[in-house]
Parts: structure tokens; sequence; C-alpha cells
């Protein structure tokens, strides 16, 4: 069962969705760390639901208990597990989707595969499972700024068909927290905001692009051949739910440039090596270039709609189906901090795995 990610940071989460409780086992965090329940509070806080008009009314305090692996508010280096209970969990909106399967939802493939499926809340396939990840991805974060000042802001890009102008070497994570929707191009922020709405009044949902940036990476990190950073990290955003496409760099917009426009020119400043330009989007080679990792993560639409749908029960027969209770009408704003944390938890485990190779 892959419920664990990372080979020496490793993150194994647990928990469905109207379970009792939910989380996370974070094994191989470097000990001495100062590590306070606030620093993973606050990311839990972006993911949390019901935090605005335009995601999921759920209303969750996901309130994160620390229940292993600190003391006097530093790491042990033993597991860190951490946990979050569910308490606002109204099984009764699913009651009559039990038999039934929801288009592009995971209803028909777990029960293809186990035979047996928490159909309260979408189980284990609900978004909630990412709790664990940006409980982990908080520690993540911590150590990389620690180690090496690195930082990783992530934004939303795109919604549907609207798309954002962004400077990635300087937004702040303060931009992006300007507004609900989590995009720091203000103006378009407003049209998306308006268009989530429109949607959700609809009894619609949107997709659209998460484009997330890691600075003050250091060369080095990643593996030549099976585990290339731009793998891990392509396993790490994919493994999320509702993620169906990932880019990094000039990803599939590169293909309409030549090699000449493509190249990222090499140049010397202050005795390190940059490049003039970071189609690269900061990895070469498998291997971390010490330029901006730069990747973008594309989400689906929602997969429960308030419109009706066709569909099959459990046994195959036709029916009708229609969405119930409380859904994103577009998981984007929500994504965020949790590609951060995907983000975070591949450059924390390949920052350990340079260290024991190479010692530095
Ligand atoms: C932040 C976030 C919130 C989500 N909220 C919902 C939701 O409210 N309703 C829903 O049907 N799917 C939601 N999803 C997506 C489903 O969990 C996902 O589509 C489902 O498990 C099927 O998996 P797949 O889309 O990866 O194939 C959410 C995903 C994310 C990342």
């Amino acid at each position: 069962m892959a419920n664990t990610f990372g080979q020496l940071f490793r993150t194994t989460t647990w928990g469905e969705s109207h379970g009792d409780a939910i989380g996370v086992i974070v094994d191989g965090c470097p000990p001495q760390m100062k590590l306070d329940v606030q620093d993973i509070q606050k990311e839990l806080d972006r993911r949390r639901p019901g935090q605005s008009e335009i995601s999921t009314q759920r209303k969750e305090g996901d309130q994160a208990e620390i229940l292993s692996g600190i003391f006097e508010g530093k790491t042990l280096g033993t597991p860190i597990m951490i946990g979050v209970w569910n308490r606002d969990a109204k099984s009764k909106d699913y009651d009559h989707m039990k038999d039934k399967y929801r288009p592009s939802h995971a209803d028909y493939s777990y029960d293809a595969k186990y035979g047996i499926r928490n159909w309260k809340g979408g189980g284990r396939a609900s978004a909630r499972e990412t709790i664990g990840r940006v409980a982990s991805g908080a520690i993540a974060k911590k150590f990389l700024f620690q180690e090496f000042g690195l930082e990783i802001v992530a934004y939303v890009k795109q919604i549907w068909e609207i798309q954002a102008n962004i400077d990635i070497d300087v937004v702040t994570q303060d931009d992006v927290e300007s507004n609900i929707v989590r995009c720091p191009d203000q103006d378009i922020a407003i049209r998306m905001i308006e268009r989530i709405k429109e949607a959700r009044k609809d009894g619609d949902s949107l997709g659209g692009i998460v484009e997330c940036v890691a600075r003050n990476v250091p060369p080095g990190l990643g593996e030549p051949v099976f585990d290339k950073l731009e793998a891990d990290l392509a396993k790490a955003v994919l493994s999320l739910p509702a993620c169906k496409g990932f880019e990094v760099g000039s990803g599939f917009g590169g293909v309409v440039l030549t090699g000449s426009q493509h190249n990222d020119a090499f140049y010397s400043e202050d005795s390190r090596i940059r490049t003039k330009t970071n189609n690269s989007g900061g990895i070469q080679g498998g291997i971390s270039n010490g330029e901006n990792i730069i990747i973008r993560a594309a989400f689906k639409p929602t997969a429960t709609i308030m419109k009706s749908q066709e569909s099959v029960d459990v046994n195959g027969n036709p029916i009708t189906i229609e969405g119930r209770g409380r859904h994103d009408p577009c998981v984007l704003p929500r994504a965020v901090p949790i590609v951060e944390s995907m983000m975070a938890l591949v450059l924390a485990d390949h920052a350990l795995r340079h260290r024991g190779q190479t010692g530095t």
C-alpha cells in the first residue's frame, strides 16, 4: 500500500474524510529543529475548508495535535505524528450516493480494486487526505528555510480561461494571500472570483493551473536517472486529488521554440554559475542548477457538481445522479498550499539524500 512518500524524509498519511481523525506520520526529520504546533497550524489554516465563499462550506477547524516526536519545542529525530479530528462530517449527505458512481470521482475505481469503499465523504479519495501532506510539508518548509534560506511560493495562475500575469521571481506569500482566490494579479483575481461564483450558482465547477516556485535552491539536489528531481516532483504533484497535468520550466510551451531560443545561456556572477534565462525551470539532467525551480500543476473541474448527470449504480443499472452536500466549485484556491507542500517534501527528501551521499 503506497501511503508513504519519500526515501529519507518520509511522509505517511492516514485517515478517511468521515472517519474519526486524519493525519500523518513524518519519519526522518532531522533532530534538534525548533518546531511548534503553530508552524503546522498556519499552513493547515490555508488549506482548511470553509475558509471563503468560493470554497466548500464544510466547517472544520482542522486543529493540529502533535502526538509524538517533539520534546521541549524541538524535534527528537523520532517519528512525528500529527492528527486532526474530523468534527463536521455530515455523512447523511452521502446516503443517497452509497450505491451510485459519481462520474469522474473515485467511487467506481475504488470498488473495482477493493470490492469495498468508505462512501462517506469520498473516504480516502477526499482532499482531506492532504491534511497530512500539508502538516508534513510545513515541517519540510521549515527545515529547508533553516538549511538554505529556501522559500516556496505557489499561486493560482489560471482559472478556466482566465490567466494571470505574475512575476515569478518576486511574488511573495503575502501577495498570494491578499485575496480569496490566491491569485496575486489583483484585477484578474476579481474576474476569477466572479467566474467561480457564477459556476457555483450554475451548479457547475471549474479547473485551472497552480504555479509554484522554489527560490534559493542549492545546486546538486536530485538524482541523475530514475529519481530525477522533475520526475519526483511530477509524482508528488500528480499524486494530488484532481491533478491531471504537470509541467516544469518551459513545459509544453517549449515545443514551439527552437534550440537557440530555448537554451539557457550560462554566465558567471560573484563566482557563481548562473543562467540568463530559466527555461529549464531550475533543473538540468535531473539535478537542481541553483536557479529557481518552477513547476505548474493542472487541476480538473471538481467532479461533484449539482447538475443532473447520467451514471450507473453498483449493479450497472442506468441512473441519474445529482450532487448534494458541500463541495469546492473549484479546488484551485485550496490547492495552493498543497502544491507548495509537495514541492517542500521532494526538496527536503533530496536535500537529505544529497547530504547522505556527499556529506554536504
Ligand atoms: C483542495 C481540493 C479540494 C477538493 N474538493 C473536492 C470536492 O469538494 N468535491 C469533489 O468531488 N472533489 C474534490 N476534490 C477532488 C477529488 O478528491 C478527486 O477528484 C477524486 O478523488 C478523484 O480523483 P482524481 O480526480 O485524481 O482522478 C478536491 C481536490 C482538491 C485538491
